[in-house]
């Protein structure tokens, strides 16, 4: 079998997780990877066994023969990097933000168009075997036209870590950092799929951190038809990782929504039915982004420059959305 030859781009916190997913797919491999630091790039190939890293991004797209690239650096160089990537004819695959706004999202979505390359939002959740099944059960009319959703993605982190200074990508305005872009673009997404629009209507608020980028956030979104999401993002408060979506004619209760594994269905006058959806499980126990990957691999067979599963106008509502809330909050990033 030929397999699908990935590089990695980004040699941080991520990039094992995508590395490790990789050993599931049958038909790819990670044949390289590069990051801006080759001391950081040479500890990533310690860690995983990987012997091609290179100290630059370029060096690694002349040498090597890609078939695709993952992404996986600070918000602030995704356009960039997947600029490089497609103008040089490879496939792309980037980590959320997609990009740091919408204005870029779209120049970079025109350019794959032009080239006709493949380019997709590493959106890992909408592949997931339970969200899957989710999206069935809408489609089937289980719970009746969805009317509301209630979604918290919230992570407290210890105010000690690493992640919480400064210059860290989650703190840094020049990072694009914040909460919105790192956690709250889970339940954008996530509303934007269930609504299958964008909002008619926002309204938010938002505390900021001391350097300038959204800690904590809550937002309403209104949609034709008095239908509305009710999301919260933060990385400073805790929250129960759950979605809930009421329908016209039941409630889908999805725990633990970014790692789903059950869907609690209730439906009047019926017994509450809890579905098992057990996801494939990585070696040490994670569930990871093999999903993803193999849809970029079935495009790619296919012919397709972008997932039926999560298309590229999509993804640049989702921007054109956090835009919007970044604009009621009156946040920029620097350059902006
Ligand atoms: N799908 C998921 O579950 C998930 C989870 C976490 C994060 N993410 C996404 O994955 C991406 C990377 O996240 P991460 O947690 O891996 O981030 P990270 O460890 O903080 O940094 C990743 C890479 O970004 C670049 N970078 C970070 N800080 C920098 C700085 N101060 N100056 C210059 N470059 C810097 C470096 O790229 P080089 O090595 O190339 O120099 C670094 O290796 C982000 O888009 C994030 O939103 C996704």
């Amino acid at each position: 079998m030929k397999k699908v030859r990935w590089g990695m781009i980004g040699c941080g916190a991520i990039a094992p997780k995508f590395f490790n997913s990789m050993k599931r797919v049958e038909d790819g491999e990670v044949v390289a990877a590069a990051s801006k630091s080759i001391l950081r790039a040479k500890r990533f190939g310690r860690k995983t066994g990987l012997e091609q890293v290179y100290g630059r991004y370029e060096e690694m797209l002349d040498r090597e023969k890609l078939d695709a690239v993952y992404i996986a650096n600070s918000h602030n160089f995704h356009f960039e990097t997947a600029k490089l990537c497609l103008e040089r004819g490879v496939s792309v695959l980037v980590e959320k933000s997609f990009t740091r706004n919408a204005k870029e999202a779209e120049a970079l979505i025109a350019l794959a168009r032009e080239k006709n390359i493949f380019l997709m939002e590493a959106m890992w959740t909408r592949f997931n075997p339970a969200i899957v099944k989710l999206r069935e059960l809408l489609a089937d009319g289980t719970i009746g036209e969805p009317e509301h959703l209630q979604a918290a993605f919230c992570i407290q982190m210890n105010p000690l870590s690493p992640k919480m200074l400064p210059w860290n990508r989650m703190y840094n305005p020049h990072l694009a950092g914040g909460a919105l872009l790192d956690l709250g673009v889970y339940a954008v997404s996530f509303a934007r799929m269930i609504f299958d629009q964008s909002p008619s209507r926002i309204s938010s608020s938002s505390k900021m951190a001391w350097t300038g980028v959204d800690a904590t956030s809550e937002y309403i979104f209104d949609y034709p038809g008095e239908k509305r999401a009710e999301l919260i993002s933060s990385f400073r408060e805790e929250r129960t990782c759950e979605a809930l979506i009421t329908g016209s004619d039941g409630i889908i209760r999805v725990p633990d929504f970014m790692h789903p594994s059950r869907l609690v269905v209730s439906r009047p006058g019926r017994a509450v039915e809890n579905l098992d959806i057990e996801p494939d499980r990585l070696n040490d126990g994670q569930r990871g982004f093999q999903h993803e990957i193999r849809e970029v691999h079935r495009c790619l067979t296919e012919g397709l420059i972008e997932s039926p599963s999560m298309p590229l106008d999509e993804t640049l509502e989702i921007m054109q959305t956090m835009d919007a809330l970044r604009a009621q909050w009156g946040m920029k990033y620097p350059g902006e």
